[in-house]
């Protein structure tokens, strides 16, 4: 390690996932730990967010300490102590929060909070060197569908959001109607390779005036309804034409919806990120939509697309150099805006 490099201890508790990092110079990852609690919520058919919090706490020394030990670096090494203080389930991002503030004031190390949707977007720096903003960027999760305008490093402009559910939790909702089970997303993926996706017409919501904004409980209903009227009718279900022809429809607003904002603002970069990024028909729809245009595809490896502390690592790197510094009073804000400090 030389000296003029950047040491950054990231971490990530805003859902299921307890996650700590560490990053150099923002774009190497030394270390990348996961702790997933999927198999917990499981039997719930979603995440639980006192049981949530209560894991968080059991796993989050023990995470940080195979993030520190498998990047061969010490508390005393590091430059910064970067972590996600929203948006997100408070109880969650509370254990988060506060295991960075101790460590940054028993250590004398800065402390730098991170907004959850910079730090997906910020995935895309990990393997791709050569992206810089402005770009503009899709961000589909669990609880997030935004059109992110990056102006800049830390400068973000929402030009799209959803009115409703997010795409990650259409997909989950889904795959829960057909049997499938949570987290929905990668399951519906895997069963509409063997559907059909022009089997059953579901509806593309345009919401008028706004050409950038989602809505998806419309394309949820319709599905709901589709079941429960071939149900009625004593009809066989096909579950992979379901899968398929629901997750061509919300494919198909996402590219639509992106590539008219890529266009408008006349920018040739594309980057993709959250757990639904890491969906393989939206990557290859995505990329032949921006071929077609001439514009550059980004997107992260699944790894970096769901939940994890590298990319809180990266965004907190630039917000280091930006100069944003947190005290001992930061707490987590659930509703935190984008751009917002
Ligand atoms: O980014 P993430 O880990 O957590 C949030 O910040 O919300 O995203 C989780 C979401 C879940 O709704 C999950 O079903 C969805 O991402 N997801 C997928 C895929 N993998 C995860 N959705 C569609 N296709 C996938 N392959
Ligand atoms: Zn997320």
């Amino acid at each position: 390690m030389k000296k003029e490099d950047v040491l950054i201890l990231a971490i990530e508790s805003s859902c299921d996932e307890t996650a700590a990092s560490v990053v150099k110079n923002g774009r190497t990852i030394l270390s990348n730990i996961i702790s997933s609690q999927i198999e917990l919520h499981k039997l719930y058919g979603g995440v639980v967010p006192e049981i949530a919090s209560r894991k968080h706490i059991e796993k989050i020394n023990q995470v940080i300490s195979e993030a520190l030990s498998e990047a061969k670096v010490t508390l005393d090494d590091l430059d910064a102590i970067g972590v996600t203080y929203g948006p997100g389930l408070v109880g969650a991002l509370l254990v988060g929060v506060t295991e960075a503030k101790a460590i940054s004031f028993a250590k004398n190390i800065p402390l730098v909070g991170v907004h959850h949707i910079e730090g997906h977007i910020s995935a895309n720096y990990i393997e791709h060197p050569d992206l810089k903003p402005p770009f503009v960027s899709l961000v589909v999760s669990g609880g997030h569908s935004h059109l992110v305008l990056v102006k800049d490093y830390g400068k973000y402009e929402i030009i799209g959001r959803t009115r409703d559910d997010a795409a990650g939790e259409a997909f989950d909702k889904v795959a829960r109607a057909i049997g499938l089970g949570y987290p929905g997303g990668p399951k519906i993926d895997r069963l509409s390779k063997e559907g059909d996706p022009y089997a059953i017409k579901f509806p593309r919501a345009k919401i008028q005036d706004s050409p950038y904004d989602f809505s998806f409980s419309g394309l949820k209903s319709a599905v709901l309804n589709y079941l429960n009227g071939a149900k009625m009718k004593g009809e066989k279900v096909v579950n992979e034409d379901v899968a398929a022809s629901f997750q061509k429809a919300v494919i198909d607003v996402l590219v639509d919806h992106s590539m008219k904002a890529a266009e408008a603002y006349g920018l040739k970069k594309f980057a993709i990120a959250g757990g639904v990024a890491s969906n393989s028909s939206l990557r290859t729809a995505m990329e032949k939509a921006c071929a077609e245009r001439g514009i550059s595809f980004y997107y992260p490896s699944p790894i970096y697309c769901t939940d994890n502390a590298a990319m809180i690592g990266v965004a907190a790197y630039y917000e280091y150099l930006a100069g944003t510094r947190h005290g001992i009073d930061l707490n987590a804000v659930p509703n935190l805006k984008l751009g917002e400090r």
